[in-house]
């Protein structure tokens, strides 16, 4: 219920580390999302990549609202509303693509890559003077990108994509950018739907370590071991979860190598260090495992390769999140790849992260498999009753990493569920009113 009452379960109980179940299968509660969350704050729509050349598009949503990405001649991104201005069909129905205008296949309505209107296909039955510019696809109201990242957000208020980031993207930088040329996806984005609320993900992602050891048994077993257990578990005792501006969370596991950068394939290693700096190349020369969630439905996942045939390497996941309701959602899932890697590089990255975390992989089915029964056995009255547990994030709340070198609040050891309750903390406050 949305009244809450004395004796209901708070959404979020920050004293106890508990969560009511209802946050992840209510619909009235996502109806609320909708509005205090994905309407208010900076979402992810596409990587620069993905739209090189004028005309290329991409179609994604804004909560639940259809837009389409696309690059114009002069070079710029339009964010604009997937809805004709005559009577609202769905313009553009393609994934992605490109073109040089978008025709409604309604009416024939026509607009160019900045969403002017060009012609109704009627124009001749028009009232005298009507004014085209004012006929023109909706923009949204925000869009900017940082470092290849293409953002937009519904409300003009927002503040600053950069203010948003804050200092998560320092993160950011060792993840999407480490390298003079960037980076780019490998491919289109794998799209699949999924029986469970939207907020699962983020929080698995954003950082759910505990699970590894169970969810993920089977592949640790079988696949070759590069890295060997005590190196791994030195670098989980190492590695550190930090949340930045109050809601950003990722989780590093790094240790030091006898070779810095020693994951990376010999030809990438130089690169790395030319753009990072001291404290981030520490961080990303010795990184095994790395795993965040930008608020609210953004997440990524890097791991080491462990393949004794082809050597070392890295691959980077990115992922959306994308509500479809209050108990499905549609996954996003790109691979990327640094623009400088090698051919045998980038396909021995793209491969592991198909099989791995690809639609069917090893990781990824385990995963979506349980969390595809978490909303239908919590919707009962009587497990209603029953709150979910964070209460490892209670003790580790109060305990913060004060030698940490990085920006933001850092937390050790890393197999507690601070940053997944502190997310759920800042969604909280967003959803009463205090942010
Ligand atoms: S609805 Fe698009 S042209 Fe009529
Ligand atoms: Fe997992």
């Amino acid at each position: 219920m949305l009244a809450r009452q004395d004796g209901d379960i708070p959404w979020v109980d920050e004293s106890r580390g508990v969560v009511s179940r209802e946050i992840f299968f209510s619909e009235e509660i996502y109806q609320l999302e909708l509005q205090r969350i994905f309407a208010r704050t900076w979402l992810y729509i596409a990587h620069a990549s993905e739209i090189p050349n004028p005309g290329d598009f991409v179609t994604r949503s804004m909560g639940d609202l259809p837009v389409i990405a696309i690059r114009a001649d002069d070079g710029t991104v339009s964010v604009l509303l997937n809805s004709c201005r005559h009577r609202g069909v769905r313009v553009c129905r393609a994934h992605s693509g490109s073109v040089k205008n978008f025709v409604c296949p309604y009416h024939g309505w026509t607009y160019d890559q900045k969403g002017h209107l060009l012609t109704t296909a009627a124009d001749k039955f028009l009232p005298p003077g009507t004014d085209f510019s004012q006929w023109g696809l909706v923009h949204a109201p925000r869009s900017d990108s940082y470092k290849e990242l293409i953002f937009a957000s519904l409300d003009p208020d927002a503040v600053d994509l950069v203010d948003y980031l804050g200092d998560f993207r320092w993160y950011l930088d060792i993840f999407f950018c480490r390298t003079p040329a960037g980076m780019q996806v490998m491919a289109p984005p794998q799209r699949y739907r999924v029986r469970t609320n939207w907020k699962t993900a983020a929080v698995n992602f954003g950082v759910d370590n505990q699970h590894v050891f169970t969810t993920h048994v089977g592949p640790f077993t079988v696949q070759p071991v590069t890295i060997p257990w005590p190196q791994r578990l030195k670098a989980m005792e190492e590695g550190v979860q930090i949340v930045a501006e109050d809601a950003h969370c990722v989780s590093l596991g790094f240790t030091q190598f006898e070779v810095p950068f020693a994951l990376y394939p010999e030809e990438m290693r130089p690169l790395l260090a030319k753009v990072l700096s001291a404290d981030q190349q520490k961080i990303l020369s010795g990184l095994i495992s790395g795993a965040g969630t930008l608020f609210p439905n953004l997440s990524f996942l890097e791991r080491m390769i462990p393949s004794e045939k082809h050597g070392m390497g890295k691959t980077v996941i990115l992922r959306l999140w994308q509500p479809i309701s209050a108990s499905e959602m549609e996954i996003i899932s790109w691979c990327l790849i640094d623009r400088e890697a090698s051919p045998a590089y980038r396909e021995r990255s793209l491969a592991d992260g198909l099989r791995n975390f690809g639609v069917s992989g090893l990781f990824e089915q385990e995963d979506v498999e349980l969390w595809a029964t978490i909303a239908d056995s919590s919707r009962s009255a009587l497990a209603q009753r029953y709150p979910f547990s964070f209460m490892t994030a209670v003790p580790a709340m109060h305990a913060p990493a004060t030698d940490f070198f990085g920006p933001g609040q850092a937390y050790r050891p890393v197999l507690t569920e601070v940053t997944q309750f502190r997310f759920l903390r800042y969604w909280n406050q967003m959803m009463t009113g205090d942010r």
